[in-house]
Order: C-alpha cells, then structure tokens, then sequence
C-alpha cells in the first residue's frame, strides 16, 4: 500500500545549484528558497558548508542563510562534511544539518577524499557538536544503487552505512541514487536489504535516465513516504559523471496526486517556481507536468 501522505525534501538549492558551472547570484538562492518556503514545502535543503575549491558555487552559504526569510515550521537543512564546516554553519544558527556518506570506497575517496570508516568517524565528531547544540542530524548514503567508479554496489553495504549513521544519531536517513541507474528491480532488491525502519528513510533519486519515477512507485509502495527532489529537476552531483538532477518536485507532486497521496504542497505554485530558477539559470524546464496538466 501507499503511504498516506508524502513528505517532499526540496533539494534544488543545494542539490541543484552545487553543479553549475556559471555563476548563481546570491539574491538568486535567495529568491529560490524564499519562493519554495511559500509553496507550502515542509523542508528546503538550503546550501553546504564545503569546501570552496570542491564547490565554489556555495560559497555564499553564509550569505545564503543570512539573506532568506526563515518561515515557521520550516526546516532549512545544510550540508556538513567536518567540524570545519559545522562551525561555519552553527555561526549561522543553523537547527538542522545533514552528513553525506556513501556505500562506495571510491565514491567516497572522490566525493570528500576519505575511506567509508573516517568518514564516519568525522561525521561522529560532526554529529557531538551537533547532539551538544540541539541540532537534528540528517543522514546521506550515496551509490545506493550503484557507483559511477566502482559499478555495482553490493546492496548490504548500503545497509551497513545505514545502519551506522542511524546509531550515530541521525533521525532520517536518504538513499541516494547518486547517477539515476537504479531499475525498479534493484530498488526493492535494495531497500529489501535495508534492516530499517520505512518511516525514517528517505528516497533521492536522481533521474538520469528517466527512470525515477518509475523506481520511486516501488519505493513508494514499500513503505517510504519521504522523497527527496529538485523543481524543475536541475541539478546533479560533480563527482558523478555523466548524472542529471534530481527528480523534478512537480512530477513528484502530480505522481502522488495520481496515487492519491497527500502532500501538503501548491502545484502551480511550485510550477511558477520552477519556471522562475529554469530561466534563471537559462536551462530547459525538465519537469513533465504543467500548469494545463492540472486542469484535466
Ligand atoms: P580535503 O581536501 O581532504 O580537506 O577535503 P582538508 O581538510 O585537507 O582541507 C583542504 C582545504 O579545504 C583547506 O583550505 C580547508 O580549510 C578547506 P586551504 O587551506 O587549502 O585553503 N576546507 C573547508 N572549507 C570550507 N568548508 C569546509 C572545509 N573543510 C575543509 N567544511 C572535504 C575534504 C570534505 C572538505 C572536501 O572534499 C569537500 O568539501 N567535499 C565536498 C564535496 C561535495 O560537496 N559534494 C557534493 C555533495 S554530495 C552529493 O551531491 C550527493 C547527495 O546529493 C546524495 C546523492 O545524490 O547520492 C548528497
Ligand atoms: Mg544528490
């Protein structure tokens, strides 16, 4: 069965931000994120606090979270890799971060230039500060189904680094399809080998090849009711060759229409935003549904 209701995890300013090539204006982000606060959106992915040479388009992070209006009831989570980047972010009072890991050794190498195991004791670290500031703790587990490196990815090590990020602390864990090459089959294979509970996990599919939609449905029917997404699906991660954004957040909302999902969120709003941050950024607006979609 569906989950009654679906909470959207807005990633496009981070998600989808972090890979463009040109130049986003501060006020830009801004805009973004204080346009998806008023669509009805429960969480928006805000920034990182990275390193610049790996990122340099968030390099704004302060300014960023100085510059947007905080709605109640809003989380504004942010990236966090290491204690260097969780004081940035505390200065900024921050109530929400999230650490990335991932099931892949070189993934991981590439991704934050470490091993799987000092990741995790960074993100220990990462997650003291955090426990000591009252601070909720996301967790990422990246190459869920498979790396763009080391190719398949055996799905109990998924579960592995799951599993560890949970008894760290984190209150909800996101699997990532880090370059969209999941199959519906090799969702359920994989979420079969994931020993945790459906209502803390989180699906971030990334949508390459057209498949997130239809790998989602299976994710969605075995229980999870939390998806991760990026208007107008931009987006994608640089240390992924070759992956696209996220799933766009519109097709999300009109598949749980489909499915009678509750989800909380103004569609043509969200299709304004989208068509905002597309021209914006002068690029094709991947998201299928359209405002006339909505009136059929
Ligand atoms: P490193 O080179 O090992 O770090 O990088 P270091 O400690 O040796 O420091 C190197 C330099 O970076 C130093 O500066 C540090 O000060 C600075 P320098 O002395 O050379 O001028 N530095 C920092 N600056 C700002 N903020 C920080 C920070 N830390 C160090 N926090 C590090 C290690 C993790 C820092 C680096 O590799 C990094 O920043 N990686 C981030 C990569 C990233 O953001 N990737 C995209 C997000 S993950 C993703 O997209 C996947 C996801 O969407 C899920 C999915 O789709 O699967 C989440
Ligand atoms: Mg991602």
């Amino acid at each position: 069965a569906y989950p009654k209701f679906v909470k959207v995890v807005e990633v496009s300013p981070r998600d989808g931000l972090q890979n463009e090539k040109t130049w986003v204006p501060t006020e830009t982000k801004i805009n973004l994120i204080n346009k998806l606060s008023d669509s009805g959106l429960r969480v928006v992915e805000a920034t990182s606090f990275v390193s610049e040479k790996a990122i340099p388009q968030m390099k704004d992070n302060s300014e960023v979270l100085a510059g947007i209006i905080r709605k109640e009831g809003i989380s504004y989570p942010v990236l966090v890799p290491n204690i260097k980047g969780m004081e940035s972010a505390l200065k900024q009072n921050v109530k929400e971060i999230a650490v990335f890991g991932a099931a892949s050794e070189a993934f991981t190498q590439k991704n934050i230039k470490c091993s799987i195991e000092e990741s995790l004791k960074r993100f220990e670290d990462v997650i003291a500060i955090a426990k000591r500031e009252s601070i909720k703790v996301r967790g990422y587990v990246s190459c869920v189904m498979g790396c763009p490196y080391e190719g398949e990815i055996d799905p109990r090590l998924v579960n592995t680094v799951a599993q560890k990020l949970l008894d760290m602390g984190c209150y909800e864990i996101s699997l990532g399809d880090t370059i969209g090459i999941g199959t519906p089959d090799k969702t359920y294979e994989m979420l079969q080998a994931v020993k945790i509970d459906r209502s803390i996990l989180a699906a971030h599919f990334h949508n390459t090849y057209n498949r997130a939609i239809q790998n989602l449905v299976i994710a969605l029917s075995e229980g999870i009711s939390i998806v991760d997404s990026s208007v107008a699906g931009i987006g994608g991660c640089p240390y992924a060759k070759g992956a696209s954004g996220n799933v766009p957040t519109e097709d999300i909302l009109f598949l749980c229409e489909l499915l009678g999902i509750e989800h909380g969120v103004d569609i043509p709003k969200l299709i304004e935003v989208g068509d905002y941050i597309s021209t914006e950024l002068k690029r094709e607006n991947l998201a299928r549904v359209k405002i006339a979609d909505l009136e059929n």
